[in-house]
């Protein structure tokens, strides 16, 4: 069953939305694929914030992050009452380099967390031996990079705790939710015990993000292209009610009510018949990334290293990508510009979430000329040769 058809069927049935049979058999199916404990959570970030209860982190105590990341990474480090501390990025891997992160290890470091940016690995190679150096713990966010592997082993299995998210806009287009995964058995104990205390998440929280996901299919995505559906999106953004992924305390360092919680019903529902395309979805963005490889000749961008990890998005960079995104747009082509802050999205007070501007050189820069190309499963190839063309002709 699609998303959409998952949806429809229990729109009727709000008594089913929180409690029902589908956390458990994701749980498990998760637990199969990872080989470790698994706890499901209501988003990404509230696993993160789990991870660091679990392994005893919190006040007075630091965590290294990367810059050129989402605020839902340094916000769950602030809620657990430790201190985020941003380190630059390799600008060719958009992943934390391991030498900057070193420099910022103190006594008060308790652990690195390693961003595998858009689907590519982190240089696992250098974070394990750094942490086992100094006892820190490992933590691997892998929300960009369900199914991706690194030395031919799933990413995920190699942090002591890891964390993964099945947001709309992550590998599998679920609804939304989270997983924490424990690798490390001395934190199995204390990670159950956790669980055990989560709240429920609530009615209003699963109608917000069946609100969100109703409105993007039904309206948004058809009238975003022109000035009518921005106004609106801007406005609608402003709301927690319609802003699930950016709340007005979350813009500010602050914890809203709703994280961390249990993983409803029906996401699990959604996240279980979606997770058995991984694999498809995966190899279809691959497929594009090569695409674009190849075609892609204009000199001016810079490009990655093509064919590493996933490619939950692929990225190019320009100094001018605010108005190549736009001119884009006007063309009809949907060029994005997730990531074009070090700490994404524009609107976020960076200095309350700890970023101290200045301090991530690479990072900054790059954000500032991320141009997110269309990746979804659903191109054609002549979308593909379009926006090769556009490229290619641009400047010229
Ligand atoms: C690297 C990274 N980690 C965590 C998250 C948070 O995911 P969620 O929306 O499921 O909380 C995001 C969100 O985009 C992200 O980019």
């Amino acid at each position: 069953m699609t998303t959409a058809q998952i949806i429809s069927r229990n729109l009727a049935t709000p008594n089913r939305w929180l409690e029902g049979e589908f956390p458990e058999k994701l749980k498990s199916k998760l637990e199969e694929m990872f080989s470790g404990k698994i706890i499901l959570t209501n988003a990404c970030r509230s696993a993160i914030y789990l991870a660091l209860q679990t392994a005893g982190i919190g006040k007075g105590d630091e965590v290294i992050i990367q810059a050129y990341t989402c605020n839902s990474v340094p916000n769950p480090i602030l809620w657990a009452g430790a201190k985020p501390i941003f380190a630059d990025i390799d600008p060719d891997t958009l992943n934390l380099d391991p030498r900057k992160a070193e420099e910022q290890i103190t006594d008060r470091t308790k652990a690195i967390l390693i961003q595998h940016t858009f689907g590519r690995p982190a240089d696992i190679d250098k974070f394990r031996p750094l942490c086992q150096k100094h006892g820190l713990i490992l933590v691997e966010d892998c929300a960009h990079a369900l199914g991706s592997k690194y030395n031919n082993q799933q990413l995920g299995t190699f942090g002591d705790l890891s964390v993964f998210s099945f947001e709309k806009e992550k590998g599998i287009r679920a609804l939304a939710g989270g997983a924490l995964l424990v690798n490390n058995e001395k934190f199995a104990k204390h990670a159950e015990e956790l669980n055990k205390s989560l709240p429920s998440s609530t009615l209003i929280q699963v109608a917000k993000v069946l609100n969100n996901y109703l409105t993007w299919r039904l309206l948004l995505r058809r009238i975003i292209a022109n000035p009518a559906g921005k106004s609106l999106l801007s406005l609608l953004n402003k709301t927690d009610f319609f802003n699930i992924l950016l709340s007005n305390k979350e813009r500010v360092g602050e914890r809203p009510n709703w994280y961390p919680a249990k993983m409803p019903n029906l996401y699990a529902q959604v996240a279980l018949a979606q997770l058995g395309n991984i694999d498809k979805f995966n190899q279809e963005r691959i497929a594009v990334a090569k695409k674009y490889s190849n075609l892609i000749k204009n000199s001016h961008f810079k490009l990655l290293e093509p064919f590493v990890g996933v490619n939950l998005r692929f990225p190019v960079f320009h100094p001018e990508a605010t108005k190549i995104i736009s001119q884009a747009r006007s063309q009809g082509l949907w060029f994005g510009n997730w990531y074009n802050k070090e700490v994404y999205p524009d609107g976020v007070d960076v200095a309350a979430l700890g970023y101290q501007p200045g301090s991530c050189p690479n990072a900054e820069k790059l954000a500032s000329m991320t141009i997110n190309l269309p990746n979804h499963i659903n191109i054609t190839e002549s979308q593909i040769n379009q926006v090769a063309n556009f490229l290619n002709n641009y400047g010229n």
